[in-house]
């Protein structure tokens, strides 16, 4: 049985709510958010907490320490330090919060003491899991009453934990209606596997013909429209042994694909269900009959890396001949054949999505390649060379 990590989000929105888990398979992201929460929980000082390159990490932390009242500060690495913050000190600030940011939008993000609004309403502008949890989080210990209006629909992870608990929280049409008042129970998680890291597995087993079945995946239904993507580029999908624990669902998932992958178009709502799976695409496109399109993901430049720039800069040099149109907000990507089978270099910028998609590119036709960084895969999927190597080279 192939061993994958624990879904990411989800632990870590466990990590920050002080509730146990299933820690079997856990990446570095887990690892510095269950640092920082328990240094947050155990100090009654300003203290200094290091989020590493947890962007979840640290958006969630600060509404959840904002909520408190209590003051600190939070940091990160270099990639984390150029991500914006703003989004959710902005937002914290009008609920009360006292906030600042290194000029005014990144970390470090300094809290001061406040109290926040007891009853407050918003709308989610930018389709994001992060700002939306950040502030039921800041409404959860604050005790407030919070009305958050979410236009594109984006993962629903602290929604399920919260109500698991036993939260006041409910959910009409497009709003997320959540009375921090009602206090939660804390008991434990149990985590299905990351859908985003079997995700190239799915790809890995697609591109070198294999059908390994990967059991236990998170199959929120916020999280898996990769799989309908995969079936639009011609492959078969099948879920087995389907079932729910801890208000998640889970599945056994099979892909298997007997014709050449084809081309396909992703814009719109579909895109925040599919965000951290954009790179993964792109190098699945290299080997598709026909154009690609991704539109309407902006966020990508948001990412830990600006994703799309660094995307398809490393796709041109693992095939030169590929015609690639870049967007502000996406790409296309029309495949040639790869004339050139000499080894190329990866550039990360300690970006794991981007590493991992690549490594799986290489398993078609067996292309040499070298990633200036494989240790940034630690963030996410530490075993995952491991796995590669054991069952896919
Ligand atoms: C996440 C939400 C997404 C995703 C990130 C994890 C989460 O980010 O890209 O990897 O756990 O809530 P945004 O909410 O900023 O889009």
């Amino acid at each position: 049985m192939i061993e994958l990590p624990v879904d990411k989000s989800i632990a870590q929105r466990c990590a920050i709510l002080g509730l146990d888990f299933n820690k079997d398979t856990i990446g570095e992201d887990i690892k510095s958010t269950l640092k920082a929460a328990k240094e947050f929980s155990e100090s009654d000082e300003k203290i200094v907490l290091d989020l590493g390159n947890s962007g979840t990490g640290m958006r969630l932390l600060t509404g959840y320490i904002a909520g408190t009242g209590k003051e600190c500060i939070l940091k990160g690495d270099a990639s984390l330090s150029s991500r914006p913050m703003d989004r959710i000190a902005d937002p914290l600030n009008s609920m009360g919060a006292k906030i600042r940011l290194r000029a005014d939008r990144y970390a470090p993000i300094d809290i001061s003491k406040s109290s926040l609004k007891g009853n407050f309403e918003f709308t989610l502008n930018i389709p994001s899991a992060q700002i939306k949890s950040c502030m039921l989080l800041a409404a959860l210990t604050s005790q407030s009453k919070i009305e958050i209006t979410e236009i594109i629909p984006s993962r629903d992870h602290t929604e399920r934990i919260l109500e698991e608990c036993g939260a006041d929280i409910t959910r009409k049409e497009n709003k997320i209606i959540f009375d921090g008042r009602k206090k939660i129970q804390k008991k434990f998680i149990d985590i299905p596997t990351d859908f985003s890291s079997a995700a190239y597995l799915l790809a890995a087993n697609l591109l070198t013909n294999k059908s390994i079945i990967l059991e236990n995946v998170g199959v929120n239904p916020t999280r898996i429209a990769f799989l309908n993507t995969l079936e639009e580029m011609g492959a078969i999908v099948s879920l087995k042994n389907k079932s729910s624990k801890s208000n998640e669902p889970r599945a056994d998932i099979m892909v298997n694909c007997e014709q050449e992958l084809k081309g396909v178009e992703i814009y719109g709502d579909k895109i925040p269900n599919l965000i951290d799976e954009i790179p993964l695409i792109g190098t699945l496109a290299m080997f598709a009959t026909g154009k690609t399109t991704i539109r309407d993901a902006k966020e990508l430049r948001h990412k830990e890396s600006d994703r799309i720039s660094l995307l398809l800069s490393n796709i041109k040099k693992f095939n030169p001949n590929t015609t690639i149109n870049e967007y502000d907000d996406g790409f296309d990507i029309i495949p040639e054949l790869n004339e050139s089978n000499s080894p190329v270099e990866i550039e990360t910028q300690g970006d794991h999505r981007i590493a991992m998609s690549f490594m799986i590119a290489s398993l078609k036709d067996k292309k040499k390649i070298y990633i200036d960084d494989k240790r940034c895969v630690e963030t996410s999927f530490p075993n995952f060379f491991e796995l590669l190597k054991k069952w896919y080279q």
